[in-house]
């Protein structure tokens, strides 16, 4: 028996703005809600289904057409939409630049960490907006993105026979521009891999909201550090990814089944522990 019954969020990022583009490999779509909750509206409706006999929600971090900036997206919304429908994990599709030569365009890595460049977004559930969210809540960020979800998506990857990278840090600014070359560099000296604009605050957002995260990010450009190389721009990011979004839907459509297999107890417990030893607030 288990204590929890799974259900797997599915966030699509750039390129798979479209839920019905992701539905083509879910059977069984239910329903389709608008999941406005305390924190606002989502990017997107939620659309409830199950894939591979595990009950599935999805949404489109941009929403439909790709008419939210990374900025705007409302972020709190989006995660406790997923946490309120009862999700136990999200998985997060992202498009990135590379910012090391290893990383060629079309390549995916299994991100394990993240440097957080952004400057205008609501960092936190725990702001004392919010009696569900009380107090306040120094969470650990390592791991920052769930170590057990995070090796799933690799082996699928990798048992699939796609060319894709355990580990990685992604650096998210804020957008919605490209980095300098300046920046670019930057970022390659603190040890970056890969550049977003996404990835935080949903990873730490989801770590607050007790969901299981883990991304799968495409390589789409080399930013713009790389002398022999195209500077990004957007219509060559969006091309890129749709190249390859095939592979990111395999991934996600084989993890989802071998997350619904497992018994995450121990995971989900331990993540509600320690968001609970995290809060130095007292009720008095
Ligand atoms: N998404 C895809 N490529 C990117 C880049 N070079 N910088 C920021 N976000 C990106």
């Amino acid at each position: 028996m288990t204590k929890y019954k799974v259900k797997v969020g599915i966030i699509g990022g750039s390129g798979l703005d479209d839920p019905q583009n992701q539905i083509l490999r879910c059977q069984n779509i239910i329903t389709r809600e608008k999941a406005k909750n305390e924190f606002g509206l989502p990017s997107s409706d939620l659309y409830h289904g199950s894939l591979n006999g595990t009950d599935v929600v999805l949404l489109s971090r941009h929403g439909p057409g790709h008419k939210t900036s990374p900025t705007a997206v409302n972020y709190r919304a989006n995660i406790e939409a997923l946490r309120l429908a009862g999700c136990t994990h999200l998985l997060a599709s992202t498009a990135c630049g590379s910012l090391q030569e290893s990383i060629c365009r079309g390549q995916l890595v299994i991100p394990d960490s993240f440097l957080d460049r952004t400057i205008k977004r609501n960092t936190t559930f725990y702001d004392g907006t919010s009696p569900k969210y009380f107090g306040v809540c120094h969470m650990p960020m390592e791991p920052a993105f769930d170590p057990t979800t995070s090796q799933i998506l690799f082996e699928v990857g990798k048992e699939i026979g796609y060319d894709i990278k355990k580990g990685g840090t992604i650096v998210t600014i804020e957008g919605p521009r490209f980095s300098s070359k300046a920046e670019s560099n930057a970022m390659r000296l603190w040890g970056g891999h890969l550049v977003n604009m996404t990835t935080c605050p949903e990873v730490y957002l989801a770590k607050e909201a007790r969901l299981l995260y883990a991304a799968v990010a495409m390589a789409t450009d080399y930013d713009c550090w790389r002398e022999c190389e195209d500077n990004v721009h957007a219509a060559d990011v969006i091309k890129v990814f749709k190249q390859n979004i095939n592979k990111i839907k395999d991934i996600l459509t084989k993890a989802v089944k071998l997350i619904g297999e497992r018994n995450w107890d121990k995971e989900i417990d331990a993540l509600q522990e320690l968001r609970q030893s995290s809060n130095v607030s007292s009720h008095t």
